[in-house]
C-alpha cells in the first residue's frame, strides 16, 4: 500500500514534466514538417531570433533573484521562466530545422534541449520539495526543506556549467551570422 502511494506520488509528478519535454521535441517537428510542406521554411530563419528572444525574457526570473525586479512572486517569476524557456526551445527547434549544414549551431540546439531538459529535473525537485512541506510536520518539514536545498546546490552544479556553454555556442552562432551575413 505504501509503496503504492509513493509510485503514484512519483508518476503524478513526474508524468507531466515528462510529457512537457516530450511534446516539445513532437511539436518542433511537426511545425517543421508543415512549414516544408506549405513552403514556408524561411518562417524558420525568424524564428531563431524571437525565439533567442522567450530565452533572454525568461531570464526574468534570475533578474527577481537578483533584485533587479525587485517586487512580485518569486513563484510566478519562476512559471515565467519556465515558460518562455519553454517556448523558446520549442521556436529554436523550429529554427534549428532549416538546414544541416554546420556543427556549431547545431551543438547549440543539442545543448538547448540538455537545458532545458535539466530545467525540468529542477522543476520536479520543487515539485517535491512543495509536497513534502504540504504534508510533513514541523521538524519534518526543515528536514525536507534542508534534503531539497542541498538537492537543489548540487542540481545547480550541474545545471549552471549546462547553460554557460550553451549561451556561448549560441552567442558565437549568433554573431557569425551578422560577421558573415550568410542570411541566403
Ligand atoms: C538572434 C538569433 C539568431 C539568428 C539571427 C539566427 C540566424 C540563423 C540563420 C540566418 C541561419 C541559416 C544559416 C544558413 O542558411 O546557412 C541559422 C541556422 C541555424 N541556427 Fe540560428 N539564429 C539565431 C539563434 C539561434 C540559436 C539560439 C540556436 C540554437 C539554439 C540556433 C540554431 C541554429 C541551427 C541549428 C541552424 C542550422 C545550421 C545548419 O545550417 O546546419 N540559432 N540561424
Ligand atoms: C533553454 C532554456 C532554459 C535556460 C537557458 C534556462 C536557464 C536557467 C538558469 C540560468 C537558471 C538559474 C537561475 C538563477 O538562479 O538565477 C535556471 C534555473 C531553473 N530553471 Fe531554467 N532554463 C531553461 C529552461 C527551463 C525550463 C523549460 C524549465 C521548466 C520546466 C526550467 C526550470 C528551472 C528551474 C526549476 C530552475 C531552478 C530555479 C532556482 O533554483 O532558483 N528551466 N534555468
Amino acid at each position: 500500500m505504501e509503496m503504492h502511494m509513493l509510485d503514484s506520488l512519483l508518476i503524478r509528478r513526474a508524468l507531466p514534466l515528462l510529457v512537457s519535454f516530450i511534446m516539445l521535441v513532437v511539436l518542433a517537428l511537426l511545425f517543421d514538417y508543415f512549414l516544408h510542406v506549405a513552403g514556408l521554411v524561411r518562417v524558420g530563419r525568424y524564428l531563431g531570433v524571437t525565439g533567442t528572444f522567450f530565452l533572454l525574457f525568461s531570464f526574468v526570473y534570475s533578474a527577481r533573484k537578483q533584485k533587479i525586479v525587485r517586487s512580485g512572486p518569486i513563484r510566478t517569476f519562476l512559471r515565467l521562466h519556465c515558460r518562455g524557456g519553454w517556448i523558446g526551445t520549442l521556436m529554436l527547434l523550429v529554427h534549428s530545422g532549416v538546414h544541416f549544414n554546420a556543427l556549431l549551431p547545431w551543438a547549440a540546439t543539442a545543448l538547448m534541449l540538455i537545458v532545458t531538459g535539466s530545467g525540468h529535473v529542477g522543476q520536479y525537485i520543487y515539485r517535491k520539495a512543495r509536497d513534502e512541506m504540504k504534508h510533513g510536520a514541523g521538524g519534518e518539514k526543515l528536514y525536507w526543506d534542508s534534503l531539497t536545498i542541498k538537492a537543489l546546490g548540487q542540481w545547480r552544479k550541474v545545471h549552471m556549467p549546462l547553460v554557460s556553454l550553451f549561451l556561448c555556442l549560441a552567442l558565437l552562432h549568433i554573431l557569425s551570422i551578422f560577421f558573415f551575413w550568410n542570411w541566403k
